[in-house]
């Protein structure tokens, strides 16, 4: 059994139910970092910063954030050395498998974007199966990019289009932001409200490059398995100051 964690179960009474973030992303970065400052192998980051991942998805499920997109492997990651490659697919998989059940428990809809046929079949399977498992539940939606690229999306919406037009389903002009959005893999997710960057990086990495456009951005210093409740409820304490004001003016 998992020991849950006993802090700030509840929403904090300094937050405002009404303005939390409908959806929030995380760019979960610093796990080397967090391992090699103790000394220890790259992987060892990673393995905590699964941990912390599944106290962020609690945290948000708890409070009533209604989606959870997380980064967890870019296009751009394969250029890592073959073994922490290997290992995080390992990893994913493992994980999927061992946590499927507590996702079913806890109405988690699990969803993996990216271009999925690139990873190892076993993996494949163990995504396809969670996938299905939990098509029904309402609680929250998780979304997990693996082998996601925020260029890779967009050209890949771009061929479905083409397609359609091709095949004459579809006119040049119909071609708008909505029907753009609905060939994007988020379709069906609100839209992005905060952006988290953990360790630092004033960058976005190639990540949700489309529906960044008008989310709020929160970066701290913190490596990834630090990233624990209560550096999310600073992010999101953040989030509920800004003046998202979307290119207008108060009147
Ligand atoms: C992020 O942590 C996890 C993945 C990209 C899979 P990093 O592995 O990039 O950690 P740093 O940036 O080297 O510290
Ligand atoms: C972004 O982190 C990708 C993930 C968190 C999965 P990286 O560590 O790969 O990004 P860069 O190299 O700092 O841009
Ligand atoms: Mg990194």
């Amino acid at each position: 059994m998992t020991v849950k964690p006993t802090i700030l179960q509840e929403l904090p009474p300094d937050l405002v139910r009404e303005r939390l973030p409908r959806h929030v992303a995380v760019i979960m970065d610093g796990n080397g970092r967090w391992a090699k400052q103790r000394g220890l192998p790259r992987i060892m980051g990673h393995r905590r910063g699964v941990d912390a991942l599944k106290d962020i998805l609690r945290c948000c499920k708890d409070w009533g954030i209604q989606a959870l997109t997380a980064y967890a492997f870019s296009t751009e990651n394969w250029g890592r050395p073959l073994e922490e490659v290997d290992f995080l697919m390992t990893l994913f998989e493992r994980v999927l498998r061992q946590e499927l059940r507590e996702m079913m428990e806890e109405d988690v809809q699990i969803r993996f974007v990216g271009n999925l046929s690139a990873l190892p079949k076993s993996l494949q399977l163990e995504i396809e199966r969670a996938m299905d498992q939990t098509r029904q539940n309402k609680s929250i939606q998780f979304t997990v990019a693996t082998n996601y690229g925020g260029r890779q999306e967009i050209i890949q919406a771009c061929r479905e289009i083409a397609r359609k037009v091709q095949q004459g389903v579809l006119q040049p002009e119909e071609i708008d932001e909505t029907l753009f959005e609905h060939h994007l893999y988020t379709d069906g997710i609100s839209d992005l409200d905060l952006m988290i960057r953990t360790s630092g990086e004033m960058r976005i990495s190639n990540f949700l490059l489309w529906q960044v456009a008008y989310a709020e951005l929160y970066v701290t210093d913190t490596l990834w398995p630090d990233f624990d409740r209560v550096e999310f409820h600073r992010a999101i304490a953040s989030y509920q100051q800004r003046d998202r004001r979307f290119g207008k003016v108060k009147v």
